[in-house]
């Protein structure tokens, strides 16, 4: 029978390897297994209980990893006995690195059943061991989890005064205006671009690039951030809200309702970031003052309305919220 399977997980290959080289922790995270004993380097002495069907067999042998190559891969051999036929595995494993803090567990091989194990019907073995990855699956990701592993930051180099960065894919995920967002980045790329060019998110603006105007500011976990600051793998991991996200199905959001309302925009190429940064503080403030608004959004800048009626709008959405 063909053994092939990948899950991903939120850890490093180095996280994930430390996990399965602990035996008392894979003991405890293999389903059905009551024995786990390390007898030589790399063997194992284990003894399984596992239901086939309407049956529930102990399988006892041996495990061993050959082919080790350290936080990459490894080849399981398993050779176990029981009353109803004995099992032959050689599975290879690979920790495949996704991107910063996610990889995958990839595994591909083939196992071989005799006795009445081998009458037992390919459906009913393969079921089985599905639902025993699954379930190691889970039990890993718990143990990740409750190991609660410290984030791998994004490698930074510098050279005299050029700070480089190294060029490398990563595979991000972001809850973005509300949905699940997978997007392959580069360690260089700026969130705003990411936003723009990759996920065509448009109502971000760049007005400067240096950080001064605010037109590209979104809400990074509800908070207002200027986005051409930020690295887009500094995003992994984070709720994201744009401008598009403002509106429901419902309809706009008060402080959409509020710019309209109260004329708070000529051009409109400023009106995204004052929106969101609006957002922020009226999530943190549902009553501001005239200063408290002039002040929030002192980050934000407006080439043409001369500010009083983006004072007004926010007024309004407050008023509404
Ligand atoms: S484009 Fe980000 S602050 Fe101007
Ligand atoms: S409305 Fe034009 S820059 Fe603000």
């Amino acid at each position: 029978m063909e053994l092939k399977g990948r899950e991903s997980f939120k850890a490093t290959r180095e996280q994930i390897w430390e996990i399965l080289m602990d035996t008392p922790t894979l003991a405890r995270i293999t389903p059905g297994i009551s024995r786990l004993e390390k007898i030589g380097d790399n063997a194992y002495d284990a003894i399984a209980d596992v239901k086939i069907g309407p049956v529930k067999a102990s399988f006892k042998g041996k495990l061993t990893l050959t082919d080790i190559t350290e936080n990459d891969s490894f080849v399981l051999n398993v050779t176990q006995n029981s009353k109803i036929g004995n099992v032959a595995a050689k599975v290879g494993l690979n920790l495949v690195n996704e991107g910063l803090n996610q990889t995958a567990l990839a595994f591909e091989g083939k196992a071989n059943f005799s006795g009445t194990l081998a009458g037992k019907g390919a459906r009913i073995l393969s079921g089985v061991a599905s639902s025993l990855t699954k379930q190691f699956f889970a039990s890993l990701a718990e143990e990740i989890e409750a190991r609660d592993f410290p984030e791998a930051k994004p490698e930074i180099t510098q050279n005299n005064s050029n700070v480089n960065l190294h060029s490398m894919s990563h595979e991000i995920k972001m809850f973005l205006n509300g949905k699940e967002q997978h997007v392959t980045v580069e360690s260089r790329d700026l969130l705003v671009d990411v936003l723009r060019d990759k996920l065509r998110l448009t109502g971000t603006h760049v007005g400067c690039d240096t950080s001064s105007c605010g037109a590209c500011t979104i809400l990074i976990n509800g908070k207002a951030v200027k986005s051409c600051t930020m690295l887009a793998v500094q995003a992994d991991g984070t709720t994201v809200q744009t401008v598009e996200g403002l509106a429901t199905a419902e309809g706009f959001h008060p402080i959409q309702e509020g710019f309209k309302e109260e004329h708070g925009l000529q051009c409109g190429f400023c009106t995204p970031g004052m929106m969101m940064t609006a957002v922020d503080l009226l999530q943190r403030n549902t009553n501001p003052s005239e200063h408290e608004i002039r002040e929030a959004l002192e980050g934000n800048f407006c080439r043409c309305t001369g500010y009083h009626n983006i004072v007004r709008a926010v007024q309004h959405a407050a008023a509404k919220m």
